[in-house]
């Protein structure tokens, strides 16, 4: 059913489903050319909007980018997101931006999407669209109406190249009760 990859999960105890997802996650920027199943796409886009938002407001709009031209487009209006135009599926989030927590709201959108992705195999990468001077292009080409804004782009596929990021260490990061320096 859940197709996991099992080999960077190795290192950790966690045997809950859930936790060994979020942590065998890497950001990838090489995709096989495979489409990715109109199942896993319906699936991630309800993760998506299950994500927890103030007062449940849900300001958000979701693209989904398939077609060749668009990715190549929008890959070539980013800096740091060229590698969108050679992966199988793009998706845009869009906040509602006179919402005033548009951005957290979508951010954690973001993150269910691609963790759902990753439960079903798919690898991922999140490319910055809030702040860019991209954004308002983004939006322009995709269509979307001004009272949204680019939140954050989504490039996902299988992957053909994973790559695994060092992590700072827990005992530099988290405190219990009360903060003291070393
Ligand atoms: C808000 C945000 C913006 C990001 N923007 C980009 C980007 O424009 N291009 C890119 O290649 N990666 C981008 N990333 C991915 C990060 O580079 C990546 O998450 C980080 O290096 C840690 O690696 P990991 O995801 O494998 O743990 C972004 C991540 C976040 C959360």
């Amino acid at each position: 059913m859940y197709n996991i990859f099992i080999y960077p999960v190795l290192p950790f105890r966690s045997m809950n489903i859930v936790t060994t997802v979020i942590k065998s996650r890497h950001s990838v920027r090489k995709f096989k050319p495979d489409p990715v199943g109109d199942l896993v796409i319906d699936d991630a886009l309800e993760c998506a909007a299950h994500a927890p938002t103030a007062m449940n407001i849900q300001p958000w709009l979701f693209g989904v980018i398939r077609n060749k031209s668009v990715l190549s487009a929008i890959a070539g209006l980013t800096d740091h997101g060229k590698f969108i135009a050679e992966c199988p599926l793009c998706f845009a989030v869009f906040g509602e931006k006179n919402q005033k927590y548009y951005l957290e709201d979508c951010c954690a959108a973001t993150e269910n999407l691609i963790l759902a992705l990753q439960a079903h195999g798919i690898s991922s990468c999140w490319v910055a669209g809030e702040k860019k001077p991209y954004s308002e292009a983004v939006r322009n080409l995709l269509g979307v109406p001004p009272g949204y804004t680019l939140v954050s782009l989504v490039a996902a596929g299988s992957p053909a190249e994973i790559a695994i990021t060092p992590k700072k260490e827990m005992k530099h990061l988290a405190f219990f009760e009360h903060f003291k320096t070393e």
